[in-house]
């Protein structure tokens, strides 16, 4: 099943500005990491994945790993089909990447120079109208949850 609990992240590297690799996260599970140095500002890897409705993403909700970026139209990228491996960059309140949509493309673009082996990292920015999930990104500025109440 994609996105099954035993499936294992697969970087694509068309879809990637940078050499990154998956690795063990002490946050959760798998997370992504770089394998060099990247500076400031710059594209670092594409969301991509299947494009469904509002409809099919209630539908697939029971999964027990959710891969899903949610577009503000509706619509979501479901990374568990044909994903670059940037579903698997793990949540924190301190982030090193932000989510750019533009063109119908979600880049993550790096927020500050990242150092060769650091775990790459996104505030997911969960809407407070979903359960809460409490946060274990042990960052100083910790909100408690992935969920933005804010
Ligand atoms: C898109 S997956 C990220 C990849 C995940 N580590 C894996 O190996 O499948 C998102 C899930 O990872 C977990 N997660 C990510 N960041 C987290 C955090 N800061 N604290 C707790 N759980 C987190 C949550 O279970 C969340 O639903
Ligand atoms: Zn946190």
């Amino acid at each position: 099943m994609p996105g099954g609990p035993d499936a294992v992240p697969q970087i694509v590297k068309k879809h990637c500005r940078f050499a990154l690799e998956r690795g063990d996260s002490k946050i959760h599970r798998w997370g992504i990491f770089t394998a060099e140095a990247i500076p400031a500002r710059r594209r670092v890897i594409e969301y991509t994945g299947q494009k469904i409705d509002s409809r099919e993403m209630f539908r697939r909700r029971v999964r027990q790993n959710l891969y899903v970026f949610l577009l503000k139209n509706g619509f979501a990228i479901d990374g568990a089909i044909g994903g670059s491996g940037a579903e698997y960059i793990n949540h924190s309140c301190s982030p090193n990447l932000y989510a750019r949509v533009a063109g119908g493309h979600i880049w993550f673009v790096s927020l500050r120079r990242i150092e060769a082996g650091a775990e790459l990292l996104l505030d997911y920015r969960i809407s407070g109208d979903y359960p809460p999930v409490e946060c274990r990104c042990g960052s100083a500025e910790c909100r408690g949850y992935l969920n933005w109440l804010g």
